[in-house]
C-alpha cells in the first residue's frame, strides 16, 4: 500500500509517499514517517483523513493501533493522511513530576531557612506549631502526588507538549512560593489551637479520601493504561463523577481553615475552577459514551464536582 503524507497546506511531506506492506498499522506508518524524517518521532505525529474544503467536519484522527487498510476506503491501493507536527513531546510522568516538585521544595525553603532577611525581616523569626504542621501537610501533599504519578495513575495519553510543563511549573511553583511566602511570615497571627487542629484534621481526612479516589481510578485500566474510560464506582464515585477533585478541593478547604491567608484562598479557588471546568467535560464525556444505546449502560445519575451545587 502507498500512503501519501501531506502537511495541512497540502504540501508533500515525504516526496513520493512510503510504500507499507498491506498489513501495516498506523502505528508502523508513525515509525516509517520517524525513519524518514528523523525529527518527528510518532509522539510528535497527529495523523488525521483529509476533510473537504469548506466542510466544517473535524477531521478523525488516526488509532496508531488501527490497521491502515481500515482508513483506505475499499480496496484502494493509496491512502492519504494528514501530519501535523505537535512539538517536542514529554511524558505525563515527567509533567507531573517537575509541577509538584517545585512546590515540594520551595514551600520548606520559606519554613526552614532565613529568607525573610532578604525582605527586610532582621529579626529573629518565631516560629508557631501551626506554621510547622502546615509545612508537613504540604509536603505530605505534594510528596503524595509525586508517588501517585509514578505508582497509581494509569495514564491513557501517552504524551504532553514541552510546553506544558512551563505553563504548569509556573502556575505550581509561583503559587508555591506566594502562599509559603505568606504562611510562614514572621508577622504571621495564628488562628486558635481547637481551629488549625480541625482545619488539618478535615484536610487530612480528605487527603486520604483522595488517595482512594485515585485508587479507584487505577483499578477501572489495565497495567498498560489501556481499557479506556469506565464508570467510576464506589466510595464518593458513587454520587459525584470527579470525587478525587471534589476531596481536592476539600482538602485545600482544610488547609485554609487552619492557616488563614489569602494567599490560601485564592489558590484554592482559581484550583476549584480548573477542576470544575475539566470534571464538566469529564462528566459530559461519561454520559456521552454511556448513553444506554447498542447494549451499552446507561451512566447514572450524578453530581458533577461539589454537591449539592454542581
Ligand atoms: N490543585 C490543583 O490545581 C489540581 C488540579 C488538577 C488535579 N489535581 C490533583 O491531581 C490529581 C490527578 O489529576 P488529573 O487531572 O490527572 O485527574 P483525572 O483526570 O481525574 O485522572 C486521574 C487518573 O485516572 C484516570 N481516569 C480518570 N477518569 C477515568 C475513567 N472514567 N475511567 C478510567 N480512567 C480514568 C485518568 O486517565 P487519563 O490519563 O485518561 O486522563 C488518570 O490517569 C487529581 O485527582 C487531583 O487530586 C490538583
Amino acid at each position: 500500500m502507498k500512503v501519501l503524507v501531506v502537511t495541512r497546506s497540502g504540501k508533500e511531506l515525504l516526496k513520493g509517499g512510503i510504500e507499507l506492506n498491506d498489513s501495516a498499522t498506523v502505528s508502523d506508518l508513525q515509525e516509517a514517517i520517524h525513519k524518514r524524517t528523523k525529527k518527528y518521532y510518532p509522539s510528535r505525529q497527529r495523523l488525521t483523513l483529509p476533510v473537504q474544503p469548506g466542510s466544517k467536519e473535524r477531521p478523525a484522527v488516526l488509532n496508531s493501533k488501527k490497521s491502515l487498510k481500515e482508513y483506505s476506503d475499499g480496496n484502494s491501493n493509496t491512502l492519504t493522511v494528514v501530519f501535523k507536527d505537535l512539538g517536542p513531546q514529554v511524558s505525563y510522568r515527567t509533567l507531573f513530576f517537575f509541577e509538584y516538585l517545585g512546590p515540594l521544595v520551595i514551600y520548606p525553603i520559606f519554613h526552614y531557612l532565613p529568607v525573610y532577611r532578604f525582605f527586610g525581616y532582621k529579626e529573629e523569626r518565631v516560629i508557631h506549631p501551626v506554621q510547622t504542621y502546615a509545612c508537613y501537610y504540604w509536603c505530605f501533599h505534594y510528596f503524595k502526588r509525586i508517588m501517585e504519578t509514578f505508582f497509581v495513575h494509569r495514564f491513557s495519553h501517552a504524551t504532553s507538549p514541552l510546553s506544558n510543563v512551563f505553563r504548569n511549573c509556573l502556575y505550581y511553583w509561583t503559587f508555591g512560593a506566594f502562599i509559603a511566602y505568606y504562611v510562614n511570615h514572621p508577622l504571621y497571627t495564628p488562628v486558635s489551637e481547637l481551629q488549625w487542629k480541625i482545619g488539618f484534621g478535615f484536610g487530612l481526612l480528605c487527603q486520604l479520601s483522595n488517595f482512594y479516589c485515585h485508587i479507584l481510578l487505577k483499578n477501572l485500566r489495565r497495567p498498560d493504561g489501556n481499557g479506556g474510560y469506565q464508570i467510576p464506582h464506589g466510595f464518593l464515585f458513587n454520587i459525584v463523577t470527579c470525587a478525587n477533585y471534589t476531596t481536592e478541593i476539600y482538602q485545600w478547604v482544610g488547609f485554609n481553615i487552619a492557616t488563614q491567608t489569602v494567599a490560601g484562598y485564592v489558590f484554592a479557588v482559581v484550583a476549584a475552577g480548573i477542576m470544575t471546568n475539566w470534571a464538566l467535560a469529564k462528566h459530559r464525556r461519561l454520559k456521552k459514551l454511556f448513553d444506554g444505546k447498542d447494549g451499552k449502560p446507561k451512566y447514572p445519575r450524578r453530581w458533577v464536582i461539589l454537591p449539592p451545587f454542581l
